[in-house]
C-alpha cells in the first residue's frame, strides 16, 4: 500500500509507516498536483498546509484514510470523506502541552510587552518607561473552550493566581469543579474577563464568533489570546477594537488566511504579539503527533479499529 505525506511531519512518523508501506514525502504540492497524484495512494498524511477538499476526495479512488498530524481537522472536508467511506484520524493529544505552553507564553508576552521591548532594544534603545505592563495575578481569565488545551491553560493560570471562568457548552460542571474554576455563559465572560483566551474548534458555529458586536460587550481594556484557529476572531473587527481602545492588546498565533498576507490588518497595529502558527511547534509535540497519526494509519490499513477524528 502507498502513503502520501504531503506536509512536513517528523521523521519518526514516516519511519513507522515505512516499516509496512511505501511512503512518498512530497510537501508543497499545488492543489492541481495533489489532484493529479492522489489516485495512486491508499493513505494521506497532512498537517495544516494541505487542503483536503471535496475535489481531492472525489479524485482519491484508492484512498482509505486521511491522517491529520495535529488536532484541528478544519483543513479536511470530513463530511465528503465520510460519505466516501474514507476514515479521518487525527492526533488529539500529542501537541496539547505545546499549545498550552505557547498560550501561556503569548499571554505573558502580551501582558509585559516582551516583543515590543525586545524590538526596541534591538534598535539600541533603553526605554524602561515605555513598556509598563500588567500583572496576571488577580485578573479574570475567561476561557472559551474547556477541552484539552483550555484545561491545561486553566491549571497554569490558577498557579499564577488568576481567577478563571470558562464557557464550554459540552463540558459538565463536574470537570470545572474538579479544576477549581467556574463555568460561565459567554456574556459573563465578556463583561468580566481581563484576558480572554480561545480554545475551541473552528466550525460553522464558531466562525466569526468574536466580532464587532462581541467586542462591544467586552470589558474595556480586555486582552485577547487566540492559539486555536484563525476565523474564530474577525481580524478586521479586532484591529478596530484595538484602535478604539476596547481591546488593550491581542496575542494571535492563528490567522484566517495562512501564511498571513501583507494586507492583514493586524500587521498595522502595535499592541499585538503575533506568531506564525507555532502552537504545536516543539520538538516533542512534532514527534508526538507524527507517531500517533502514523500508528493510527498503520492500524487502519491493517484493518484494525481506530478512533476517528
Ligand atoms: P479539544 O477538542 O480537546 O477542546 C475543544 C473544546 O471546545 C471542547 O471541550 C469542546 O466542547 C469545546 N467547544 C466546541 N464548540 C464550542 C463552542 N461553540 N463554544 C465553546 N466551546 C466549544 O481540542 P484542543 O486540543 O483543546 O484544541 C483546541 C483548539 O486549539 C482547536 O481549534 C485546535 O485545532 C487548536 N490547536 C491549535 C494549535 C496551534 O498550533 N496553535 C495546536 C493544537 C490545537
Ligand atoms: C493543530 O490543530 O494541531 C495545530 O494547529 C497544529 C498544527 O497545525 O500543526
Amino acid at each position: 500500500m502507498k502513503v502520501l505525506v504531503s506536509d512536513p511531519v517528523s521523521q519518526a512518523g514516516v519511519d513507522i509507516l515505512r516499516q509496512e508501506f511505501t511512503v512518498d514525502v512530497r510537501a508543497k504540492l499545488s492543489a492541481e498536483e495533489l489532484l493529479r497524484v492522489i489516485p495512486d495512494y491508499d493513505a494521506l498524511v497532512v498537517r495544516s498546509e494541505t487542503k483536503v477538499t471535496k475535489a481531492v476526495i472525489e479524485a482519491a479512488v484508492n484512498l482509505k484514510i486521511i491522517g491529520r498530524a495535529g488536532v484541528g481537522v478544519d483543513n479536511i472536508d470530513v463530511e465528503a470523506a465520510t460519505q466516501k467511506g474514507i476514515i479521518v484520524v487525527n492526533a488529539p493529544e500529542g501537541n496539547t502541552v505545546a499549545a498550552t505552553e505557547h498560550t501561556m507564553a503569548m499571554m505573558l508576552a502580551l501582558a509585559r510587552n516582551v516583543p515590543q521591548a525586545h524590538a526596541s532594544m534591538k534598535q539600541k534603545e533603553w526605554q524602561r518607561g515605555k513598556f509598563i505592563g500588567v500583572e496576571m495575578r488577580g485578573k479574570v481569565l475567561g476561557i472559551l473552550g474547556l477541552g484539552r488545551i483550555g484545561t491545561g491553560v486553566a491549571k497554569r493560570a490558577l498557579a499564577m493566581e488568576m481567577d478563571v471562568i470558562a464557557y464550554d457548552p459540552f463540558i459538565g460542571t463536574g470537570h470545572a469543579k474538579a479544576l477549581g474554576i467556574e463555568l460561565a455563559e459567554t456574556e459573563e465572560i465578556f463583561s468580566k474577563a481581563d484576558f480572554i483566551t480561545l480554545h475551541l474548534p473552528l466550525t460553522p458555529e464558531t466562525r466569526n464568533l468574536i466580532n464587532r458586536d462581541t467586542f462591544a460587550r467586552m470589558k474595556k481594556g480586555v486582552r485577547i489570546i487566540n492559539c486555536a484557529r484563525g476565523g474564530i476572531i474577525n481580524e478586521a473587527d479586532l484591529t478596530e477594537a484595538i484602535k478604539a481602545g476596547i481591546v488593550a492588546g491581542a496575542a494571535i498565533d492563528v490567522f484566517g488566511k495562512e501564511p498571513v498576507e501583507p494586507d492583514n490588518p493586524l500587521l498595522t497595529v502595535d499592541r499585538v504579539v503575533l506568531t506564525p502558527h507555532l502552537g504545536a511547534s516543539t520538538a516533542e509535540a512534532q514527534v508526538g503527533v507524527a507517531v500517533d497519526v502514523a500508528r493510527g494509519i498503520a492500524a487502519a490499513l491493517r484493518g484494525e479499529p481506530v478512533a476517528t477524528a
